[in-house]
């Protein structure tokens, strides 16, 4: 099948068989909240140095909009974090792996995160990253579960809250899957 540039994949482009599921936030929705994101960081932050962390895999599609629409200089890192064994079923542990490689050190990190949901990843994280003396810790995520919250971490920047519902597309997976979906959309359990 040959699908011209112009067109745009959306929800109903996609096969329902592959995955049931329904829309909850479009691609446009989705790049005009992130642009109102870029513009309060870029104001926050004006001569501050400012580094991003982003915690793959599921900061990928999120980070990548972000960042070209944050209007000052930034160095951007990742981290690896993985809590999910297979699809809906987690682990209590959070396994890190790989960078940050950057010079943390008396830096405004921003933790870049796809979605927020019991706070355990961020707040492994911050208390990782507080011992190399950064000047501030900050979180920006695209989605939140504040319901789901089992930590008392506090988020300066979120996109959406995605309410107790699972959520896939735009770099949130269900079993690794369906992270490229450019919008967002809510897992239907049959
Ligand atoms: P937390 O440590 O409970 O906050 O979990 C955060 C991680 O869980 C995210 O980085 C995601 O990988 C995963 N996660 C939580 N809720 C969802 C969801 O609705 N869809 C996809 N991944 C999710
Ligand atoms: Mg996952």
């Amino acid at each position: 099948m040959n699908v011209s540039q112009e067109e745009q994949i959306d929800s109903s482009t996609w096969d329902p068989d592959a995955q049931k599921f329904d829309l909850l936030y479009s691609q446009d929705k989705i790049d005009r909240k992130i642009r109102q994101m870029g513009q309060q960081i870029s104001y926050d932050y004006k001569d501050k140095e400012l580094l991003l962390i982003g915690v793959l895999k599921g900061c990928v599609v999120f980070m990548a909009d972000l960042m070209r629409t944050i209007s000052i200089p930034l160095e951007i890192d990742f981290i690896t974090a993985t809590s999910y064994s297979n699809g809906l079923k987690r682990d209590d542990k959070i396994v890190f792996a790989g960078g940050p490689e950057a010079t943390i050190k008396g830096k405004h990190i921003l933790i870049v995160e796809g979605i927020v949901d019991t706070g355990q990843t961020v707040e492994a994280l911050i208390n990782r990253l507080k011992n190399q003396e950064p000047a501030s810790i900050e979180i920006v995520t695209l989605l939140d579960k504040p319901i789901s919250r089992k930590t008392e971490i506090k988020i300066r920047y979120k996109g959406f809250d995605a309410g107790k519902d699972f959520v896939i597309g735009y770099g949130l997976d269900i079993s690794q899957k369906f992270r490229n979906l450019p919008f967002i959309g809510k897992v239907i359990n049959e």
